[in-house]
């Protein structure tokens, strides 16, 4: 089976799946989404998943009638019907097509778009080596802990770092506070204490950030949820940043900045180590 969506209630291939052009989410990037994985054919974190994704709708303000048990069986059947072991699961929900208005509409039911591909994790190789990230201004809204489709910033970030040969790209604001990559959360390590920037407007408080942050404290990691400075994060003994597609992957270069000893260090290894007995 190739990879599936399902939109307004159908089951397609991705290639014959389409919403209208007077869709809210194409026209003012009015919707939330959010992205689970799977291992082993097995949905991971699911609950988590979707108490963010109803968090992010209240947030909106989308009036809607869907449910958690509602939503995981159709996430659950697209899972089925794609077949793959490792799925990359992307769900958004916009406020609905209709005529362009910026006000919400009323009487307009939401689009519900939900969409199964196989999984590309980071390759074995760059798990060893680690990678190299680059600094971008965070110039987003101040509703960061929203998943809102809404993506440019991240979109133009994340588009500089590739072309500057990085893997992700860092938001840091003006102040020189680090708050987190274009598509994941943000790990230091330092003297065997691990920190990360605490849970604010100023980041998505990600599924995968929680669950290391979780695993630390129960292997009695010294973990701080605290203000991380760009200068504090160049000096690191480790960075890490963390993720659902890339789990918990190694930091080694900052913009020309080397960190440390330019290899992934112990405690990245060894969180990356108990996140996989966990999850997979
Ligand atoms: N991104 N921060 C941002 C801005 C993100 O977009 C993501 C996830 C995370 C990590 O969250 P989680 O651990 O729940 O995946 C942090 C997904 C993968 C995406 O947009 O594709």
């Amino acid at each position: 089976m190739p990879s599936i969506a399902y939109v307004n209630g159908k089951f397609s291939p991705i290639v014959d799946a389409v919403v209208s052009v007077e869709d809210r989410g194409f026209q003012l990037g009015d919707g939330i989404y959010e992205v689970l994985r799977t291992y082993g054919g097995r949905l991971h974190a699911v609950e988590p998943h979707m108490r963010r994704l109803f968090r992010s709708l209240d947030a909106i303000e989308l009036k809607h009638t869907f449910t958690a048990a509602g939503l995981e069986q159709i996430i659950r059947e697209a899972v089925r019907r794609a077949a793959f072991a490792d799925s990359l699961v992307y769900l958004q929900i916009t406020r609905g097509a209709t005529k362009r208005t910026k006000e919400f509409p009323t009487d307009v039911p939401p689009t519900l778009v939900i969409t199964v591909r196989k999984l590309e994790l980071p390759s074995a190789a760059t798990r060893v080596q680690g990678v190299a990230i680059q600094t971008a201004q965070d110039i987003r809204w101040q509703r960061c802990d929203i998943k809102t489709v809404c993506l440019l910033p991240n979109v133009l970030a994340s588009q500089r770092a590739k072309a500057a040969g990085c893997f992700e790209a860092l938001f840091v604001e003006k102040d020189s506070t680090v708050n987190e990559c274009a598509s994941a959360n943000i790990f230091i390590v330092t003297a065997g204490v691990v920190a990360t920037p605490p849970l604010s407007t100023r980041i998505l408080g990600g599924i995968t950030r929680d669950e290391v942050v979780a695993l630390a404290l129960k292997n009695n990691l010294p973990m701080q949820e605290r203000r991380v400075t760009l200068d504090e994060l160049l000096a690191a003994d480790e960075v890490f940043m963390t993720g659902t597609t890339v789990e918990v992957l190694p930091v080694v270069k900052v913009n020309d900045r080397v960190i440390a000893t330019g290899k992934p260090g112990p405690a990245t290894k060894r969180l990356h180590k108990l996140f996989c007995e966990q999850a997979g």
